[in-house]
């Protein structure tokens, strides 16, 4: 054999070995890659377990120490302090006067006050959104100055808004009654969420907000606040920083509907328009309709964005309220339909009053009805929970809306959630 054909087919060999030996390792790179891939997953799918057991045992023992803590009536809580916010809204921090553990809440829940005003022989109950995340020390809720409405300019102001403004001071004592409501975020759900608030409706809002972003942002969230113009907006600064610090999940638009186009403010971390919230902005800013969705706000605010949510083909069990008036419980569609079948052939009568009506399903509960027909029926929250309109039935019986959060004594109802079942005799 020549020496140059020799020397080819040396090289051939040299080559084939060479190629093996990288087969062979590129072979082992991919498998050890495929494995590192499988273990990645696997070390992924383990976190994501921990993650959700971490959250089930943080949820388990939020709900314990709610069981544990949380208290029957009124319990005494004394004013630590009291920061304004602008736009005549004033936040009050609130320590147990026991110094005892405070029960957590759910965000989105309120507290309820029972305040007595000099020379009145009964308190007035009020309801405030705590406005704040659950925290160990302290609750917080913020409440807005109620002047007299624009079209009776000469009635007195919101007596109970204005009383904590003016006379309620750090160190003060106050009675309050335990964190309820309907109207919560549930925090084991990912599900992305719209937040929309209207005005003082931010309060439930924020402590939604602020639970997502103790728990590192596990899901979308987008704010819609309206409000009239910069005067009105509150805690601006602190939700201006979520969002700068959350880029990806947090996505926050201001609506001011008294601002020029020219005059709104440029911050990059928020899309400011001048507009009112609507699901007509829904639709151009939101990638689709798919999210649960929490509103709050005045009545006509949210009986619009109610209405075109079920028009946009959102389903009512993804859309959330709380009225600050009297509709949140009206407005749930088993309420509405059970307020709705009731018998308008039924009479009610109030004793103490000495006057008897016909039934009208259209007011939506008994309470409504009453004080539609000038019945001074004391309330609170309206909604089922404080048990303030408390009412004895001397005869007759009523269907209740909802269940009831404080269920009254035999013979008694909550007229706020309830409508007759038969003819009615109320001690009222
Ligand atoms: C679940 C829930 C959560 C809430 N959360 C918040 C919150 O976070 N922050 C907040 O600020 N508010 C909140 N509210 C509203 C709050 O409970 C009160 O309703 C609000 O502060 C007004 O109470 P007030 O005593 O000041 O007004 P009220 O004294 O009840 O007066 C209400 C209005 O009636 C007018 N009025 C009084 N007398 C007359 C008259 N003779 N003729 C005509 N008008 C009259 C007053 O001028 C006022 O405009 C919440 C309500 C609910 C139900
Ligand atoms: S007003 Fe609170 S239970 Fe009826």
């Amino acid at each position: 054999m020549s020496t140059p054909l020799l020397e080819i087919i040396v090289q051939v060999f040299g080559l084939l070995i060479v190629a093996t030996a990288l087969a062979e390792v590129a072979l082992n790179f991919a498998s050890r890659l495929k494995r590192f891939s499988y273990e990645q997953n696997r070390y992924d799918v383990a976190l994501e377990n921990l993650e959700e057991r971490l959250m089930t045992a943080r949820i388990r023992r939020v709900d314990r120490d709610r069981g544990s803590q949380t208290w029957n009536g009124i319990r005494k809580f004394r004013v630590a302090s009291k920061t304004p916010e602008g736009g005549d809204i004033t936040s009050f921090y609130f320590e147990a006067h026991d110094g005892k553990p405070i029960p957590p809440f759910q965000p989105g829940q309120y507290l309820t006050f029972s305040i007595n005003l000099p020379n009145k022989k009964r308190p007035e109950v009020r309801c405030y959104s705590l406005s704040d995340k659950a925290d160990p020390h302290h609750y917080r809720v913020s409440i807005k100055r109620v002047p007299a409405p624009r079209n009776a300019p000469d009635a007195p102001p919101g007596k109970i808004s204005n009383h904590f403004h003016d006379n309620i001071h750090e160190g003060d004592i106050i009675d309050c009654m335990a964190p309820g409501g309907d109207f919560f975020l549930d925090l084991t759900q990912r599900r992305p969420i719209v937040l929309i608030a209207g005005g003082i409706g931010l309060t439930p809002m924020v402590s939604m907000l602020n639970a997502v972003s103790e728990r590192g942002f596990d899901r979308e969230v987008w704010l819609f606040y309206g409000v009239r113009d910069l005067r009105e907006q509150v805690m601006m600064d602190h939700l201006t920083e979520i969002a700068r610090q959350n880029p990806d999940n947090f996505k926050f638009v201001m609506c001011y509907s008294g601002v020029d186009a020219a005059d709104l403010p440029q911050d990059p971390d928020i899309q400011c328009v001048n507009e009112r919230v609507s699901v007509a902005l829904f639709k151009r800013i939101l990638p689709s309709n798919n999210f649960n969705y929490y509103l709050c706000g005045p009545p006509p605010f949210m009986d619009s964005i109610t209405h075109d949510l079920r028009e946009w083909n959102v389903p009512d069990s993804s859309v959330h309220f709380e009225s600050f008036g009297p509709a949140s419980v009206a407005k749930s569609p088993k309420a509405e339909e059970v307020a709705a079948n009731s018998d308008s052939s039924l009479t009610i009568s109030f004793s103490k009053s000495g006057e008897e009506f016909q039934w009208d399903p259209a007011a939506g509960n008994i309470l409504a009805f009453a004080l539609d027909k000038d019945i001074d029926i004391p309330s609170g929250c309206r909604a089922g929970s404080c048990g303030t309109c408390v009412s004895a039935i001397k005869s007759g019986d009523i269907e209740y809306l909802k269940q009831p959060g404080n269920k009254p004594d035999d013979g008694s109802c909550l007229t706020c959630i309830s409508v007759p079942k038969s003819n009615l005799v109320i001690d009222a």
